[in-house]
């Protein structure tokens, strides 16, 4: 369900650019605030714009879903779903940049999005989803909550901004 005051929209072919200021805006918000989505602190506009790009070319290719959750007009988070191309993985996805700007966080609007791309996955028959994430972040205690499984701890995974190496885990959902 989504949470009262938002708006959750899946992101159709024709729908605008993700390459927008508000969408590098959300990342960089993330990026400041610590998480390992990718980028060490701190991430300029134009490299986050870059990375925006990235996913409008894989949108258009038809290999990416993506989400946006809107508060009036100002985006409030996102999350996508990477379609696997290669024919055995036709069953399979990956649930990547779950992001909720931290104005608008602990009101169930990440719980929403990722609900709305398991619900999407199901409806495309991509039943088995993957997904990875810091040890140790808030969002392990919402994919569990979602009966998402553990699959392992990988060491010494992902740089973060204090220079050192720290590890991930990787996830996953049969649907
Ligand atoms: C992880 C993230 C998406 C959660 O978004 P959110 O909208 O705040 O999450 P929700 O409000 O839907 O929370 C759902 C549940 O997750 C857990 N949770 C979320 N944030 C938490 C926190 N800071 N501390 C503890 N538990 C937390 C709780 O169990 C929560 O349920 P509750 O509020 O009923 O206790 C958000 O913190 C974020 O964008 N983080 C940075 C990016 C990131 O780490 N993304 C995931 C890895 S790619």
């Amino acid at each position: 369900m989504t949470p009262p005051g938002f708006a959750l929209q899946q992101l159709t072919d024709t729908d605008a650019s993700v390459e927008t200021p508000a969408f590098a805006d959300l990342l960089i918000d993330a990026v400041a605030a610590g998480a390992s989505v990718g980028y060490l602190p701190p991430l300029a506009p134009a490299e986050a714009l870059a990375y925006w790009r990235s996913v409008q070319a894989a949108r258009a290719a038809g290999e990416r879903l993506v989400w946006a959750a809107w508060s009036g007009a100002d985006l409030a988070g996102s999350v996508q779903l990477d379609l696997v191309q290669r024919p055995n993985g036709w069953h399979r996805a990956e649930v990547m940049k779950l992001l909720v700007h931290r104005r608008f966080r602990r009101r169930g609007l990440g719980r929403a999005l990722m609900l709305a791309a398991e619900a999407a996955a199901r409806a495309l028959g991509r039943t088995t989803l993957v997904l990875d994430t810091l040890l140790g972040e808030p969002s392990e205690q919402l994919y569990a909550g979602l009966g998402w499984q553990k699959a392992g701890v990988i060491p010494q995974y992902a740089r973060v901004a204090d220079g050192s190496l720290q590890p991930t885990v990787v996830y996953y959902k049969l649907l």
